[in-house]
């Protein structure tokens, strides 16, 4: 045993690093380990549970990617692991109260398994965490994703490992990485990282850093590789994708990176998020009307409709100039879809305030809407004010935010009645029930064999709900 670990010390010591050198060197990522360490070096099973974002989700696909090409396995159930990671999310007090309560159970559970705390949280509190919780044996944060090889490695040594922080780069390299994906026909690609935009209720530039794109070259390979083996549908990742491409070499728009990437065969629907209204340009609209692989849906967060609310925000437009945005994307594209996300009882929020947001979500009709209570986010601009909108506010807020939107998102389902509509069915929701989405990303749900996952096919609906709707695939082409 004695000497697997000396030989395992000196190729982690001495060989790769030096390849880990090289290969950054020339634009890759090492992912693949070579037969020395997969024979020698004790392999695991890999746990891990996300929480967040989209972003954070893909994250956790690199990691078990990165793993499992180190010859690691991953596992569905925790108690099956020897390595359990929590990708974490600080975007509210909520979600990080969840990741310390999930600590406080995995503590009884651990044993001998090595536990790492990666994403958002472990950015946001940094040493904190091995002070409250020393049986954690790895921290890492989004900077340092493509880490987590070593960092388990260095764990199953005994050594613990603390991976904060970014190094300050403009671009994002990571070659093509081999993620270990979730969903065979529907892929995510992160094409940047980080957000420059500085809301003042948010944490993510904090705990993301500042933006980098990743080179298009990198992107588009990626996206081609996904294709051979299958994917149908890629949704690009970023915090502001609007702003891809700024900070580049040779910069290059977002509109001009989704036409590239809805130009690859085989790829036959694209999506993204999230994009900030700030950003979005004629030349986005005029993006999405010129291809019909981009698919008619926009998550456009809106936040409030105040104009007072939103410049306290710091989020550099007004509700006419949003308004004017959805009015021209319609024009684009007429049967588009939005989504927006809202905040309620931010600092100074008043009543007013809060039946203006309820007025601009009347006005724009949305699909659908994700809202939250503001959480006060230690370090961030708005921290420094006061909460002053009481707690039960907040919540009778909410509750008439969702009282407003629920209708229309009802309405809108019952829309689709007896439409006919192109769903991509990607998973199985029960044993003989096929789960899809049409373009304007509403879940459908068929009876159907297996064998048509994957495909795209056209579906009548039958049966709709607030979320959901219920069809059959037609067989013959309707009149
Ligand atoms: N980059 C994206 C989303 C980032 S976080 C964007 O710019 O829209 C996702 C959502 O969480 C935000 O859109 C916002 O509505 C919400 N959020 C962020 N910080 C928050 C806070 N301090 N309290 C409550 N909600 C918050
Ligand atoms: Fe946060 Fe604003 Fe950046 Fe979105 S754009 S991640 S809300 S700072
Ligand atoms: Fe949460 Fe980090 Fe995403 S704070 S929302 S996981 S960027």
């Amino acid at each position: 045993m004695s000497l697997i670990f000396n030989l395992c010390s000196i190729w982690e010591s001495l060989i790769r690093p030096k390849l880990v050198k090289s290969q950054k060197k020339n634009g890759s990522l090492v992912l693949d380990a070579p037969w020395f360490q997969i024979i020698f070096c004790a392999r695991m099973r890999v746990f891990v549970k996300t929480y967040g974002c989209q972003m954070n989700f893909h994250d956790s696909e690199l990691m078990l990617g990165i793993l499992a090409a180190q010859g690691h396995t991953p596992v569905e159930d925790e108690r099956d692991a020897e390595v359990i990671l929590l990708n974490t999310c600080a975007v509210r007090e909520k979600a990080e109260q969840k990741v310390y309560s999930e600590l406080g159970r995995l503590r009884r559970l651990k044993g001998d398994r090595i536990l790492g705390i990666c994403g958002c949280v472990a950015e946001k509190e940094k040493h904190r965490i091995l002070e409250r919780m020393p049986f954690v044996d790895v921290v890492l944060g989004p900077g340092h994703i493509e880490e987590i090889g070593e960092a388990v490695d260095r764990a199953s040594q005994g050594q613990k490992s603390l991976l904060l922080g970014f190094n300050g780069t403009k671009v994002l390299q990571r070659g093509v990485p081999r993620a270990v994906r979730s969903n065979p026909y529907s892929a995510f690609i992160t094409i940047m990282e980080g957000c420059n935009n500085f809301c003042t209720y948010c944490i993510v530039p904090y705990t993301r850093g500042k933006e980098r794109s990743r080179p298009p070259d990198e992107i588009v390979a990626e996206a081609e590789e996904l294709a051979k083996r299958g994917v149908k549908e890629i949704t690009l990742l970023g915090q502001n994708v609007n702003s891809y491409g700024m900070g580049l070499p040779e910069p290059i728009s977002f509109s001009t990176l989704l036409k590239r990437v809805s130009g690859i065969e085989g790829i036959e629907r694209v999506r993204f998020v999230t994009s900030h209204p700030k950003d979005c340009s004629e030349e986005l609209m005029e993006a999405m009307a010129s291809s019909p692989k981009i698919m008619p849906y926009l998550h456009l967060p809106a936040q409030s409709g105040s104009d007072r609310v939103l410049e306290r925000m710091g989020r550099r437009y007004t509700a006419a100039h949003y308004l004017e945005l959805i009015d021209g994307f319609r024009r684009a594209v007429p049967h588009m879809a939005f989504s927006s996300d809202f905040i309620v009882g931010f600092p100074g929020e008043t009543q007013e305030d809060f039946e203006a947001t309820l007025e601009l979500i009347k006005k724009v009709g949305y699909h659908g809407v994700f809202a939250f209570r503001y959480s006060v986010r230690e370090g961030t601009e708005a921290a420094k004010w006061e909460d002053d909108v009481p707690k039960e506010v907040k919540s009778e807020r909410l509750t008439e935010l969702f009282a407003t939107q629920d209708p229309i998102t009802e309405r809108i389902s019952e829309s689709y009645l007896n439409q006919r509509v192109e769903v991509l069915f990607d998973r199985l929701h029960s044993e003989g029930v096929l789960e899809g989405r049409t373009p304007t990303n509403k879940i459908v749900r068929v009876k159907g064999d297996e064998e048509k996952l994957g495909e795209i096919l056209p579906v009548k609906i039958k049966k709709t709900s607030m979320y959901i709707l219920e069809g059959e695939i037609e067989t013959e082409v309707s009149h």
